[in-house]
């Protein structure tokens, strides 16, 4: 659990460090943007898929009954959260496992509603879908960034049909309390949305407690499905293996009639040893990373507010991305995108492509070794020097 050690993943075909140029046109730039981390996946998984690897054979494969006892112990434990195993369905992953459920259980036209800024594949999901988006953007207080109630009432009344939640929220960082759940819970029960709730990054708490909505909202009459993974908490998004927790058994059948039709059913046997080890024997380096991560957010904040006084570090309750207020620069969000990637050399997550509440914003993935922020951080500082 060697968090301090740099890896070289140049020429691994990895999508952070090898095609940045591809994304950001120049192979120069520091990455720092894609959510996924620079460290390798704990050593129960690399042993586990070695042993796959040595058999030599990787013919059709199903998922076992062990990987959902696995998966449902690990969400008992984590969240306190009481599922029985044959309720959960495997997909490739969550942003595909959440386009089948777009089709499944919303017509074209159909109003979904995003909390921006936010994962800027929402976006898509609903566009390529021909549903109908509607924003609920996030609203700031003095207390931090929180769900706008009266303007998401307003979403609902406009004819919403689903809402697509990101808890933990990607960019921002906000990890939802008991109240906010339950009072988005409230006006789904009024006015009979149903909920998809993204919690791919629930293990990746780093200040107070992930509650599933599907949890808080136990006693309200909606429909909660929720979409999971190991991918970030273990590192392992290219394994390709998410799951969607249903309630309700005639959804979840008519979830998996979609998936059948679309021949979404080869399933991976890396992915499946991988992800039981994971949540088996990976716990104690979880805690571990989630130290080490609570410690790179604390030096690029005290980093940041030390030498660069005119941005403002939003502080992170969950995931490993850094939520950066550079609107004190005074520059416009395309101007801000060039001086980071000219000037700073960086290949950060360009705050507005989360919608256009994050202009003036960039995102940073700090899930690497302390070197590598140092190494952002000192480009970002040169160019905000040079300015
Ligand atoms: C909120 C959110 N959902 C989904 C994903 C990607 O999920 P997958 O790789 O399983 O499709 C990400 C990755 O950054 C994310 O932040």
């Amino acid at each position: 659990m060697d968090f301090e050690k740099v890896i070289d993943r140049n020429k691994t075909n990895s999508m952070k460090w090898d095609f940045v140029s591809e994304r950001y046109g120049s192979s120069d730039l520091w990455p720092m943007w894609v959510a996924d981390m620079d460290f390798q996946a704990p050593q129960p998984v690399l042993d586990a898929m070695q042993k796959v690897l040595d058999h030599g054979i990787f013919g059709y494969h199903r998922r076992p009954a062990s990987l959902r006892e696995a998966t449902t112990s690990w969400i008992q434990k984590r969240f306190d959260w009481t599922l029985s195993n044959d309720q959960l369905v495997f997909t490739p992953g969550v942003v595909p496992a959440i386009s089948h459920l777009i089709q499944t259980f919303t017509e074209k036209g159909d109003g979904i509603i995003i909390q921006p800024p936010v994962y800027y594949p929402f976006y898509a999901l609903i566009d390529n879908n021909e549903r109908k988006l509607l924003r609920n953007p996030l609203k700031e207080t003095e207390n931090g960034f929180t769900v706008d109630l009266e303007d998401l009432e307003k979403q609902m009344q406009a004819g919403a049909k689903m809402l697509l939640l990101c808890s933990p929220h990607n960019p921002i960082g906000r990890v939802w309390k008991q109240e906010e759940l339950e009072a988005v819970a409230d006006l789904c029960e009024k006015y009979d949305v149903f909920v998809v709730s993204d919690e791919i990054h629930a293990d990746l708490v780093l200040e107070g407690k992930h509650i599933p909505f599907s949890k808080a909202a136990a006693e309200k009459n909606i429909e909660v499905i929720t979409c999971m993974a190991p991918s970030k908490t273990f590192n392992l998004a290219a394994l390709q293996l998410s799951y969607v927790v249903f309630e309700k058994k005639a959804s979840q059948k008519k979830y998996e009639a979609h998936l059948k039709r679309q021949f979404v059913e080869i399933d991976n046997p890396f992915a499946t040893v991988a992800a039981e080890a994971a949540y088996r024997e990976g716990e104690e380096w979880l805690e571990n990373l989630l130290d080490y991560v609570r410690g790179n957010v604390k030096f690029v904040k005290q980093y940041i507010e030390t030498n660069m006084p005119e941005m403002k570090v939003i502080e992170p309750e969950g995931t490993y991305l850094v939520w950066v207020d550079m609107s004190g620069l005074n520059m416009e969000a395309s101007k801000l995108q060039s001086w980071l990637r000219e000037e700073g050399k960086l290949a950060l997550s360009d705050g507005h492509i989360f919608g256009e509440e994050g202009a003036g914003f960039a995102r940073i993935n700090v899930a690497c070794p302390r070197n590598n922020v140092e190494e952002g951080l000192s480009r970002l500082q040169k160019a905000y020097n040079n300015r």
